[in-house]
């Protein structure tokens, strides 16, 4: 069983996509720099082992992440996810993880990296937005991606609203990611990702 440990900030419903999909998956822990994230009651809703490790306490990032990567060793991880993570990692973090790092963004990278991101769809009046998985490399948002899925803007959309559309997407495609990458589907070259379904590589695309 893949071992996949979970790193949040905040409410989780990607986290409790994830707990739902049945994925051939151990959960060995989900832990959250803010010691008050909701998404921590699914994991203990569950009895899977809940860390909160306050970043306030830490004299910096670098000690932060120290902690960060024993306890992630201590659980025992094959693949670390991103779900809703508010903090930026450090190199050797993103190093030490390499190829078996991955992040959920709300938006269709390379477009749109950082915060706020429907809220900047809308301004660019793109008609089109969506998610990505991606592998984590030490650029913020940046990194093969593993699959992407599209929404269409509409005329009355608010960021709320927009971001609504995105998040039912998001909670489809995480799931699919974590089984591909559990099922060894995954094969990174030259900064992309190919995914061997049915023995037959193919680029993949998701719309809904
Ligand atoms: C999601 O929109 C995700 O794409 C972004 O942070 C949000 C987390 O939401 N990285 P949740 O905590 O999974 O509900």
């Amino acid at each position: 069983m893949t071992r996949v440990v979970v790193l949040l900030s905040g409410r989780g419903s990607n986290f409790k996509a994830l707990l739902e999909a049945d994925l051939p998956v151990t959960f060995t822990a989900a832990i959250s720099n803010r010691p008050d994230a909701a998404g921590l009651e699914h994991a203990r809703a569950r009895g899977i082992p809940a860390i909160a490790l306050d970043h306030k306490n830490f004299p910096s990032r670098a000690a932060f992440d120290e902690t960060l990567i024993n306890e992630i060793e201590k659980a025992g991880a094959d693949l670390v996810v991103l779900a809703g993570y508010m903090r930026i990692l450090t190199k050797p973090f993103v190093e030490r993880y390499a190829d078996r790092l991955i992040n959920i963004h709300p938006s269709l990278l390379p477009m749109f990296p950082g915060l706020d991101t429907h809220a900047a769809a809308l301004r660019e009046g793109v008609k089109i937005h969506g998610c990505t998985v991606h592998f984590v490399t030490p650029q913020l948002d940046h990194g093969p991606i593993v699959i992407q899925a599209a929404v269409p803007v509409l005329a009355d959309d608010t960021p709320a609203t927009l971001a609504a559309r995105v998040l039912a997407q998001e909670h489809r495609i995480y799931p699919q990611a974590v089984r591909w990458f559990a099922e060894g589907k995954l094969v990174i070259s030259d900064g992309r990702v190919n995914v061997r379904e049915d023995g037959v590589s193919q680029w993949v695309l998701s719309t809904p």
